[in-house]
């Protein structure tokens, strides 16, 4: 039920990920999986991918999910933006849920908001025809903002006067805000026009995995300081060193952050018949990017810093 992107091309075949063709309708930002599970037992012939950043809320959705046994359903711990753009494939969605986005209340932060034009111009290129977005939110500032912004990008046909799904109005959230007493806004958004450009991938991954050997012996870390390294694609931050019991080899903790995914990653520096090796370590099975290769090239920098020499490296 977990997806581990390491083990799929960029973009993928929904019907790779779910063991057979069916609709693909995708829920960001489920929060404890409510709303998911109700998809799942109302719509069995559904395949159903619901994305999360946050790990805690993937991780109760699985258990909720899992106890139910629901064959069906996929969840994917990131951004769904990344999905949208970098997982699915052109006209692949038949239709995209959004309940309660978290609405960035403040001016400086609303290009933090999912639903913006540029978003809903590349869900149009992965969305079949007549696909839609539904939208449902206590919040009266991104409901106008969300709207305006699918008018601008001039792929959508907007319903305002439509009832959100009752299943919507059950979720944590929409709990909270009904006691409360707030209003709810609910907006769907029809696909109608494909735009000119394809937004393809912003990102591609490899097979390789990228490594350096070098000269010297695995240095002791009694101390080391978080690191923030950009590259042209985003950057790298590694966040700890530290040796591991054995003392022969010692690990790096990084953050990967490029076109929307964030990759949590150890890096190895270890003992090696050629000398010192450094990679990543198959470990929480990251994708191979340019970021994984630059989180290779900082800390190969960093050992030749400490009087290593590099010898031989694969990128
Ligand atoms: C206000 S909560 C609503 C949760 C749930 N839909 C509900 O109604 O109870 C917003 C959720 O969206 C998640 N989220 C925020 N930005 C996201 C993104 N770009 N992709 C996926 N999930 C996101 C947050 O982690 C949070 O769980």
């Amino acid at each position: 039920m977990l997806l581990s992107l390491a083990d799929h091309t960029l973009p993928t075949d929904p019907a790779d990920l779910f063991g057979r063709e069916a609709p693909l309708v995708l829920e960001i930002g489920h929060g404890n999986g409510s709303f998911l599970q109700h998809l799942a037992e109302t719509h069995p012939e559904w395949n159903l991918l619901g994305v999360e950043t946050s790990l805690g809320s993937v991780s109760r959705t699985f258990r909720r999910l899992r106890t139910a046994g629901h064959p069906h359903v996929r969840l994917y711990r990131g951004s769904g933006r990344f999905v949208v753009r970098n997982l699915l494939p052109p006209a692949s969605l038949h239709r995209v849920y959004v309940n309660f986005p978290d609405p960035w209340h403040k001016q400086r932060h609303q290009d933090r908001r999912l639903l913006q034009r540029q978003f809903f111009q590349v869900l149009a290129t992965r969305l079949t025809p007549g696909g839609s977005l539904w939208l449902t939110t206590d919040h009266p500032g991104y409901f106008r903002f969300a709207v305006a912004e699918a008018g601008h990008s001039g792929c959508f046909a907007i319903t305002t006067n439509a009832e959100p799904p009752a299943a919507a109005l059950r979720t944590k959230y929409a709990r909270r805000w009904i006691t409360q007493g707030k209003p709810i806004h609910h907006a769907r958004f029809e696909c109608t026009r494909t735009p000119e450009a394809a937004f393809p991938p912003t990102l591609t991954a490899t097979d390789i995995m990228h490594h350096a050997i070098l000269d010297g012996a695995v240095p002791a870390v009694d101390s080391f300081e978080k690191q923030v390294y950009p590259f042209a694609g985003g950057h790298v931050i590694l966040l700890e060193a530290a040796t591991t019991v054995t003392g022969e080899a010692v690990l790096f903790l990084a953050r990967v952050e490029e076109a929307d995914l964030i990759q949590e990653l150890l890096v190895e520096v270890r003992t090696h018949e050629q000398g010192v090796y450094v990679g990543i370590k198959p470990f929480a099975e990251p994708l191979s990017t340019p970021g994984t290769k630059a989180a290779v090239r900082y800390v190969t920098e960093w050992l030749q810093q400490q009087g290593l020499t590099l010898t031989k490296r694969s990128f």
